[in-house]
């Protein structure tokens, strides 16, 4: 990329804050011909994206040159994504040759292209609990200059409950993935919680969902190489080739661990999430662990 350009503003588009480089290339991604192989990795942003997407790297493609020269942004494309002189997630998925195309949203559901549902492709959505997935979103944000600035935290905080954020409200984004789950049987709905808890069982329920059968030793394999301090030493996953993030302020593999949420937040501060999260959470079937 030649110049780094200023830090976007969000604005409210159909009902969601975005930033324009998600929306400048609406027209194009709502036309999006999707093939029934196509698998859509689709999470609210930092809910671990990326661990799902380098498992699914793992699975179909193994560990070959593919996977140790190429970005892992750029092997599972961001398909809203639309930086001119990055480049643009759509044109990226075109250009793919894998088969399967692996590829990334952040959408909430109903922005996603029609041809996804009509080509009937598999759709693994990632969801991690909310106190945790604002945290990593706060510094992430501070990180990354294609983002609005983050502010302080207690700021944050406010905007978070509000859905003032980029993708918009995390509530709405896991509550409507969570309907779609009901009506459309090829969505596969995984919790970060449960994959730290227990990898190996939860990419076995992934490649029953996809109908893989790697052996005992490819899935020993997979597991071993995708533990967070492999990837966060591995640059083709630690996003360090990426332009726009500083990671002397905060790098993008941070922690990778659930309950970070209780060395941010004040009694007070969590107290008063809390209350506001039943109000909006009201689903008894969506529920999210804060501590495993
Ligand atoms: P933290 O900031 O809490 O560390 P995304 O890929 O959706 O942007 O999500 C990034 C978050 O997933 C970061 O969370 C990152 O550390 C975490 N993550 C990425 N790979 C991981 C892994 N292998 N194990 C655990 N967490 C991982």
């Amino acid at each position: 990329m030649d110049k780094i350009p200023p830090r976007p503003e969000m604005f409210d588009f159909h009902g969601v804050q975005m930033t324009h480089y998600f929306t400048d290339n609406w027209e194009n991604i709502q036309n999006f011909q999707a093939r029934p192989d196509d698998i859509l990795i689709a999470t609210y942003p930092k809910a671990g994206t990326t661990w799902v997407s380098y498992i699914l790297d793992l699975l179909y493609f193994g560990r070959t040159e593919h996977q140790t020269s190429i970005p892992i942004y750029d092997r599972v494309p961001f398909l809203e994504l639309f930086i001119p002189s990055f480049g643009s997630g759509k044109d990226m998925v075109d250009n793919l040759s894998t088969s399967p195309r692996l590829i990334k949203t952040h959408f909430p559901v109903q922005f996603v292209p029609k041809s996804f549902w009509e080509q009937n492709c598999r759709v693994v959505y990632v969801a991690r609990n909310a106190k945790d997935n604002m945290v990593s979103y706060f510094h992430f944000d501070r990180m990354n200059s294609a983002q609005p600035e983050a502010g302080d935290w207690s700021n944050y905080i406010h905007r978070f409950m509000e859905g003032k954020m980029v993708f918009g409200s995390w509530y709405d984004h896991v509550n409507g993935w969570w309907e779609k789950k009901q009506s459309y049987e090829k969505l596969h709905y995984m919790f970060y919680e449960d994959l730290i808890e227990d990898t190996g069982r939860e990419i076995d329920k992934l490649c029953c969902f996809l109908g893989l059968s790697p052996s005992a030793e490819e899935k020993k394999r997979v597991t071993g190489g995708v533990q967070f301090d492999n990837m966060k030493k591995d640059n083709m996953a630690n996003y360090s080739t990426n332009p726009v993030m500083d990671f002397k302020i905060s790098p993008f593999m941070r922690k990778g661990k659930v309950g970070d949420w209780k060395n941010h937040f004040t009694v007070d501060q969590s107290e008063h999430f809390d209350e506001d999260y039943k109000k909006k959470m009201k689903n008894p079937t969506l529920q999210f662990r804060t501590e495993i």
